[in-house]
């Protein structure tokens, strides 16, 4: 029989759970959410149906695959997210699978004024990775994981220490402006205030890192790291910046160095961060020491103006007067 994408119900709450543990039972590396156990899968699935507009594929009045976004953030906000858990197909068909419910998904993403679509993908499911490439997205995010040993040091270290709270000002921007340059061309959208309460936050508890490098009294860099939200017993970078003028001699490896003692000492037992696939410098430094990849964020971004230039547009006004 064909296959048959219709509206995710609850029904297929226990088969997608099943789908979403068997492929991960191989893909995941140490350190990594639990998605290969049905239990936990189940509740992940299980919020699927809250978080926004979620389709399922069936043959033979059997599911063989779902795909759900979430509709979070502020009003008007165009992106919907396709977390780890929110996708999942059986391993034969899973490209036509993967095809007809994007076809069904997107639609609605975009009715809902959702122009930029991403999908969370374990590194191991390279097949799926290819399949939304075939659909128009590409690698933007990197995530990678490491054990907590230290980098072998290099020849010049930079003095690190602990944060206090007049030292964040400085280097709260830099990471952000960087980011803003080619190739990576995000904007720089900074919620200054956010960061800094966030920082302040962070200085006042046990299991929140937040280490400087100075040299001849200049900061010269900055990190930051916690417990990752999804990854389990793993410490996890937020930001990891140098000055321009200080990169390429060691500060970024002592910084790391700083927070990989820094992540023994509390028992976690993997140290992760994410990475801007197209970030030349921080691609090669991340790689370099050692983190290896776990997870891709694909994206998508549609051109808003299929909201009005579609089959249904009259050319009429735009042919030459008779
Ligand atoms: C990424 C960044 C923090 C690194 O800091 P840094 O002080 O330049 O890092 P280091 O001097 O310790 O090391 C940089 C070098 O490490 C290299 N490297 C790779 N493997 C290494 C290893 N095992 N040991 C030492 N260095 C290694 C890097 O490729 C780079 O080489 P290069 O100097 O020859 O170009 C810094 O470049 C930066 O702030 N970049 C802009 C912001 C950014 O990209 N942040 C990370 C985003 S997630």
């Amino acid at each position: 029989m064909d296959l048959e994408v219709v509206p995710f119900e609850s029904r297929f709450t226990e088969p997608a759970a099943a789908l979403l543990a068997g492929g991960h039972r191989q893909a995941q590396g140490a350190g990594a959410l639990d998605l290969a156990d049905v239990e936990v899968a189940r509740r992940l699935v299980d919020a699927v149906l809250d978080a926004g507009p979620a389709v399922a594929a069936v043959r033979d009045g059997r599911l063989v695959g779902y795909l759900a976004a979430a509709l979070t953030g502020p009003p008007g906000d165009q992106r919907a997210r396709i977390r780890i858990h929110q996708h999942a197909a059986a391993p034969t068909g899973r490209r036509q699978t993967y095809r007809a419910l994007y076809a069904a998904l997107s639609g609605h993403l975009v009715a809902a004024g959702r122009f930029e679509h991403t999908v969370l993908v374990a590194a191991g499911h390279r097949d799926v990775t290819d399949c939304l490439t075939e659909l128009g997205f590409g690698i933007d995010q990197i995530k990678g994981i490491r054990p907590p040993q230290p980098p072998p040091a290099t020849a010049r270290a930079a003095r690190v220490r602990p944060a206090r709270p007049e030292d964040l000002a400085e280097l709260t921007l830099e990471s952000q402006k960087f980011h803003a340059q080619p190739p990576m061309l995000r904007p720089a959208l900074i919620d200054l205030r956010a960061i800094h309460d966030g920082f302040r936050q962070a200085l006042t508890e046990d299991r929140q890192l937040l280490l400087v490098a100075e040299e001849h009294g200049h900061l010269t860099g900055m990190t930051q790291a916690g417990p990752d939200a999804r990854f389990r017993a793993t410490a996890t970078i937020g930001i990891a910046v140098v000055t321009a003028s200080a990169r390429s001699r060691g500060t970024g490896t002592a910084l790391l160095a700083g927070m990989t003692d820094w992540a023994a000492a509390h028992g976690f037992e993997t140290c992760g961060t994410e990475w801007t696939s197209a970030n030349p410098v921080g691609d090669a430094f991340w790689r370099g020491h050692g983190f290896t990849p776990v997870r891709y964020t694909l994206t998508r971004l549609i051109d808003a103006r299929v909201t009005w230039a579609h089959a249904d547009l009259s050319y009429r006004g735009f042919l030459p007067d008779p």
